[in-house]
């Protein structure tokens, strides 16, 4: 429970825009609807093709994880184009940041620096600069005096963050917002700026890890679920332009592994699934998941050991995505129960091969959606076999350089899942 003290204000300080009378829609121009690139393609990617213009974008990830050393590598990128970049920093002093610069090699004339929570000198400063792109890192530092409270408060973060948006929207500057995450993922603060940006941006990945996975939880001018991939190098983050090989660069085809072609947006990507199963030393099994639903996977165990006859009950199960990517499609249902049952009967599961499904509470294994790029990527990446839903299978077969084996049930899949 937070308090808050509700501050009544004068209309006319709360931030609106103005777009003129109403038109019909075929009338609105769309020269406003133009993108910036920032050169940093995976990035680009992300965001449906570069910045809109007057868009605001949220950038949200654990603390540590490379939010401030992106959004400075972004302005800086942006600033080739000819443009400036202001970067507006609550939570730095300008040495620290001069000293990331230096690190990974950012000096362009172009690219400002501030240090300053105040929201008023903020908008001041970005309305006589008018520059290309500006970053407020993070939007939890920013404070309007007139609202009192402290600065991250929920009224803070919401003013803040609408009168920036607003600036966006008038000026036609691109605004990106820093903002914090708490444990549980959610963006500190409240959930209402989420609502409030065009995009939101999350980055995800291990601190253990040096791969780092940027995804568009939201996007109005793009598709939702686009994903980048980048690696945290001395020098910055580095895009990763083939995350399939990266992957599954450790797949050796054990016992307890799976590979299984995910969806991220518009592109496949294949990510190896780990299993063990042992059996529980103390009295209640665990159940750990690591990158991967952890709400499936005491469906999956379940439809394996009723549907399937694999006496789970007293087994210790350990299932992980390698590599620090998080796989949250019911797509990967098949994938991470054979990587189960191959762990509990020490068989490996048939060599190069693919798993893609989802499993129903009956065990039977359902259909997919983009399931003819699924298996694309798969043979691009010199795979021989593909398990596959019954429903995906007449659309693919004879297209595809590999076998292709359909399955409709997880009986079916855990007979046929070894191959010969
Ligand atoms: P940072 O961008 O400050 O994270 P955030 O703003 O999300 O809190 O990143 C900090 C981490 O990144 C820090 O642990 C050091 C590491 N790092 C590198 O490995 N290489 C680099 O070039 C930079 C700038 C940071
Ligand atoms: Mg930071």
């Amino acid at each position: 429970m937070v308090e808050e003290t509700e501050r009544p204000e004068p209309a006319s300080v709360r931030p609106s825009f103005d777009g003129g009378a109403p038109a019909p829609v075929g009338d609105i121009g769309l020269d406003d609807h133009v993108r910036v690139e920032t050169g940093i393609s995976e990035f680009d990617r992300i965001l449906g093709g570069g910045f809109v213009a007057g868009s605001a974008v949220l950038v949200g990830g654990d603390p540590g994880i490379g939010k401030s050393t992106l959004m400075l590598q972004v302005a800086h990128e942006i600033t080739r184009s000819g443009c400036t970049a202001l970067y507006v920093t609550g939570e730095e002093s300008l040495t620290q940041i001069a000293l990331r610069a230096r690190r990974l090699g950012v000096d362009a004339d172009k690219l400002l620096i501030a240090a300053q929570t105040d929201l008023a000198a903020i908008l001041a400063s970005a309305k006589k600069l008018e520059p290309g792109l500006l970053v407020v890192d993070s939007i939890q530092m920013v404070y309007k005096p007139e609202l009192g409270g402290t600065p991250g408060s929920v009224s803070q973060i919401r003013e803040c963050a609408a009168e920036l948006i607003c600036l966006a929207k008038q000026s036609g500057m691109p605004v990106v917002l820093v903002g914090h995450v708490t444990k549980t993922g959610a963006i500190a603060g409240p959930k209402v700026l989420e609502h409030m940006v065009d995009t939101v941006l999350y980055f995800e990945g291990d601190l253990h890890h040096a791969y780092r996975v940027l995804r568009a939880v939201k996007n109005r001018f793009g598709s939702a679920n686009e994903i980048g991939v980048f690696e945290m190098r001395s020098n910055g983050l580095r895009e990763v332009s083939n995350p399939s090989e990266l992957f599954i660069s450790g797949y050796g085809g054990g016992v307890g592994s799976a590979v299984v072609p995910c969806i991220g947006g518009t592109r496949p990507l294949l990510v190896e699934v780990q299993a063990l199963v042992t059996r529980a030393t103390y009295g209640t099994p665990e159940r750990k998941v690591s990158g991967l639903d952890r709400n499936r996977l005491p469906m999956l165990l379940a439809v394996l050991d009723r549907r399937g006859g694999l006496q789970l009950g007293g087994q210790d199960v350990f299932v992980n995505a390698a590599g620090g990517v998080e796989v949250d499609e019911p797509a990967a249902d098949l994938g991470i129960a054979l990587a189960i049952a191959s762990s509990f009967t020490d068989k490996p599961l048939a060599p190069r091969s693919v798993f893609i499904g989802e499993v129903g509470l009956g065990g039977e294994i359902r259909a997919v959606s983009h399931a003819g790029a699924r298996v694309a990527e798969a043979v691009r990446l010199g795979f021989k076999r593909a398990f596959l839903p019954k429903e995906s299978r007449s659309a693919l077969e004879g297209r595809m350089a590999l076998d292709i084996v359909p399955v409709s049930n997880i009986i079916e899949a855990l007979d046929g899942c070894t191959g010969a």
